[in-house]
């Protein structure tokens, strides 16, 4: 499924943050000249609404638009809710009672995993190298910045975005720097992840703008040399291993495999992290 163009549904008095020139630059996408709904059933738009950015579906009973939302949503309920230190994720990177990884998320996607590490108390770096998504993600987090929650204005103060390619953006860290991030975090897209009617159009939508990150072999590697202390790589519970995946690529088994009910985290150490 193809982006047909960037649409803006308000009124063209109303101000948007959202600059539509600057986004057709960074999308590649052309600003459309008529109403998404000429389009017909199950297009694809860049629009921006009242909500923020987000990808719209054209036609009669339509999924919700996909959008970057840290304030509601699935996102502020984790927050609320997930489990705080007691969630696996936050095993699987290494949190101490007070020691806090600097984390590298090296797949960002629409930036959910990079939000509940940072809600834990670490500084993350976020990379995605997909426009659209990387556009998505920015809106979300300039949305995010202007709420007058001072926890949250503190969450997200501790997240960096890139737009890079992860490959590249790895290739340029010194192997031998002190600068080196703590962990590096792999969330790889991986076929079939999750079931609901939603979240299969959801996914199939990215799937489309991503592909099957059929580079991962490669990211592994090279993350492998650039962190620190250790890479951890999230798969769907029964998925097979990058290793299992890309078995070219001669890469090692984890050390320790963390699962969870739907997830699973394969960690990778390398070096024992700070005890505080
Ligand atoms: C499965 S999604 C990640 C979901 C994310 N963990 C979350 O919680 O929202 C994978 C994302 O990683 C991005 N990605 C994959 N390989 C990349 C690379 N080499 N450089 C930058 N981004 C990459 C893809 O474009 C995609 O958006």
């Amino acid at each position: 499924m193809n982006i047909c163009g960037i649409y803006s549904f308000l009124p063209s008095e109303s101000i948007s943050s959202v600059d539509l020139d600057a986004l057709a630059g960074a999308t590649g996408l052309a600003i459309l000249d008529r109403e998404p709904a000429s389009l017909g059933e199950g297009a694809l738009v860049l629009g921006i609404s009242d909500q923020g950015l987000g990808l719209h579906f054209t036609g009669k009973k339509t999924p919700k638009p996909i959008l970057v939302d840290f304030l509601g949503g699935a996102n502020a309920h984790r927050r609320q809710f997930g489990g705080g230190k007691s969630q696996l994720i936050a095993k699987a990177v290494g949190l101490k009672s007070r020691y806090r990884p600097h984390i590298l998320d090296v797949t960002a996607g629409l930036g959910q995993d990079g939000f509940v590490l940072s809600t834990l108390g670490c500084k993350v770096t976020l990379l995605e190298r997909v426009p659209v998504i990387f556009e998505l993600l920015k809106d979300g987090l300039s949305r995010a910045t202007q709420t007058s929650d001072t926890q949250l204005q503190a969450i997200v103060q501790r997240i960096a975005l890139v737009g890079d390619n992860s490959i590249e953006y790895l290739h340029s860290i010194d192997s031998e720097s002190d600068n080196r991030p703590d962990v590096i975090y792999v969330d790889p897209m991986f076929p079939e992840r999750q079931k609901s009617a939603q979240v299969k159009k959801n996914m199939s939508v990215f799937q489309t703008l991503v592909g099957n990150d059929s580079d991962a072999g490669d990211l592994l590697a090279l993350a492998l040399s650039r962190a620190k202390y250790r890479v951890v790589i999230k798969r769907p519970r029964k998925a097979a291993s990058i290793a299992e995946q890309f078995p070219d690529k001669k890469l090692p088994n984890a050390g320790l495999v963390l699962e969870g009910k739907s997830s699973r985290y394969d960690i990778y150490p390398i070096a024992k992290m700070p005890e505080c």
